[in-house]
């Protein structure tokens, strides 16, 4: 274990959307997407949101037969202050134009509907005169939603867990896993850590 790792609050990584499953509903999603926006003469656009989405997008989209371009945005993550004044701030913007054009956001995990909802990303897309715009998410928790958000592609509606893997990270940790972990503070967990450490100390 790194020490970088070793420095956050005890926690494990249970193992939970195994690497087959993700690449098996990836390609799904990419078939449902060629489906979908079968006018090739019409540019389609994926729009993935820093830094969390970068894996499922570079997936999704060589899952994708049709032409299609994508880019990156990203948006401050909402704190105590900006949850009550209801400001999430677009750090980076596009870099293309999005006139005339089918828009996808593409988002790892749709949790409370917060960032998306406050950071006006779709109205702000609508508003620069895309020819649609719709939401695709790895996973959505429906359970902590707080605002309603619409989603046309959803990978995996899951419960109220913290996930780790494929993108997403706790504590900047874990976004190269392959498959999608729930780390796990539960005390039994936690001392069940301990014993290996000081079993793996004892052997040294
Ligand atoms: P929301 O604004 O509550 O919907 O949260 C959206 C963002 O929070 C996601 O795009 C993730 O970056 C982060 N997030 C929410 N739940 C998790 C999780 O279980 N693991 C890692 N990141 C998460
Ligand atoms: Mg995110």
């Amino acid at each position: 274990m790194s020490d970088i790792i070793e420095s956050l609050p005890p926690h494990r990584v249970m193992p939970f959307i195994t690497e087959e499953q993700i690449q098996h509903r990836v390609q799904q999603l990419g078939n449902q997407i060629t489906e979908d926006y079968r006018d090739v003469h019409r540019p389609l656009l994926l729009v993935g949101v820093l830094k969390g989405a970068t894996i499922f997008l570079a997936d999704l989209v060589r899952n994708i037969a049709r032409p299609v371009e994508f880019d990156f945005v990203a948006i401050s993550s909402y704190g105590k202050a900006t949850r009550t004044s209801g400001e999430v701030r677009i750090l980076k913007d596009l870099d293309a134009s999005v006139a005339g054009k089918d828009v996808i956001i593409v988002e790892d995990i749709l949790d409370t509907g917060l960032t998306l909802r406050f950071s006006y990303l779709m109205e702000n897309i609508r508003n620069r005169h895309a020819a649609s715009v719709c939401v695709c998410v790895l996973l959505d928790k429906p359970s902590r939603r707080q605002v309603p958000i619409e989603v046309r592609y959803c990978g995996f509606q899951i419960d109220n867990h913290f996930v780790v893997g494929y993108g997403m990270d706790y504590a900047e940790q874990y976004r190269n896993l392959p498959y999608i972990g729930i780390v796990d503070v539960s005390e039994n967990n936690i001392l069940a850590i301990e014993e290996t450490r000081s079993a793996e100390s004892e052997r040294i």
